[in-house]
């Protein structure tokens, strides 16, 4: 049987209305403009503030922004993996409500919990199950609202984080497009610079984890900004020099976390600048939504045949890069 790759036929994305700007956040927690600007590179973040809205709705609204550029009916759909760290509700998944918000019936769906590393996993998966033979059309989404786990008053977190969802689908080709390599890493013993205290097995929501306000990202910036630059690098150049991908014509596609973070990444593979796509400033680190949202804005100036490296760092601590040829 030929070998069958897994490539990305269109990209769709969604972010909310509300932007929280530094300089309103100066005013709700001891920062500045300056500081979040040269310390982070973020000028403004989206924030989902409608009432009984949730992650679902942005994942939903940006499937449909796939559908529509697409020509994709819900029905046709075979699998739908929802990268998120916020899902509307500890359990059913959140891929199941986007699939019944959208009328997605003939699929199964589940959900992938990797933090930043959210997509570049969920992608790595979704290839998977395309190459098969069995999955002819796989929607990939990754959704967040960080703002439901953000703690408001904590300045070391708040200016870093913003809602959206982005959303890519994914079929078979036998010609040598789409997914073609990976290289992917954790380490557990990360998992004390980076999570949430309360809320889980470990710690159960009591009144006493409401009060010392243990449901909100906890972040050693400091650890977790040291093994983000050397993971990301590893992993991103071990892809590029494995592959003989030429550093003039290959496109990063980094997580946005840290402007600092994306360019020693960018300078250790030795690309020029207008090769790095950057949107960190007008929405922050949306978790696992940062890569889709990238490839949503860059879509246009893509060509087929273009050379993608997308990588990511996150929670566990998790770790990873993938080779992606451009296929339109
Ligand atoms: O996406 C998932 C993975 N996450 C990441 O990759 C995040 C990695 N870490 C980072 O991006 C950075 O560590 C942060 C942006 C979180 C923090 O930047 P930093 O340069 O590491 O700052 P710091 O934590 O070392 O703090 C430096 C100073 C401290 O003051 P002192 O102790 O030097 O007086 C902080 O209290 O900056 C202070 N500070 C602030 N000042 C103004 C911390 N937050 C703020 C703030 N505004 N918002």
């Amino acid at each position: 049987m030929e070998k069958l790759h897994a490539v990305i036929k269109g990209v769709g994305a969604y972010v909310p209305d509300y932007v929280l700007t530094n300089d309103e956040l100066s005013r709700m927690v001891d920062t500045t403009d300056e500081w979040i600007m040269s310390r982070i590179g973020i000028k403004e973040r989206r924030l989902l503030r409608e009432e009984g809205k949730a992650t679902s709705d942005l994942g939903a609204e940006a499937v449909k922004n796939l559908f529509d550029k697409t020509g994709t009916k819900p029905e046709e759909v075979d699998l739908l993996i929802c990268a998120t760290v916020t899902p509307d509700m500890r359990f059913p998944a959140t891929s199941c409500i986007i699939c019944d918000k959208l009328g997605i019936k003939n699929a199964f769906a589940f959900d992938l919990t990797s933090g930043c590393s959210g997509f570049v996993y969920a992608l790595s998966t979704a290839a998977r199950y395309v190459e098969s033979g069995r999955y002819k059309k796989v929607v990939l989404v990754g959704a967040e609202v960080m703002s439901s786990i953000i703690d408001y008053t904590d300045r070391a977190t708040c200016p870093i984080f913003g809602d959206g969802a982005g959303a890519v689908l994914l079929e078979p080709t036998a010609e040598a497009y789409g997914v073609l390599d990976e290289e992917m890493g954790t380490d557990g013993s990360g998992r004390t610079h980076l999570h949430m205290k309360a809320g889980g097995s470990l710690m159960p929501p009591t009144h006493e984890t409401v009060d010392q306000r243990l449901h909100y990202v906890y972040q050693e910036g400091q650890a977790v900004f040291k093994w983000a630059v050397v993971k990301m690098a590893d992993v991103a150049e071990a892809v590029m020099k494995r592959n003989g991908l030429d550093p003039d014509k290959t496109w990063l596609v980094p997580h946005q976390a840290n402007l600092r973070i994306i360019d020693a990444v960018a300078r250790r593979m030795e690309l020029s600048p207008e090769r790095v796509m950057i949107n960190i400033h007008k929405y922050g680190n949306t978790t696992a939504a940062t890569i889709p949202l990238l490839l949503w804005e860059w879509e246009k100036k893509l060509q087929k045949g273009d050379d993608l490296v997308i990588c990511a760092f996150g929670s566990g601590f998790s770790w990873g890069a993938i080779w992606l040829k451009w296929a339109y």
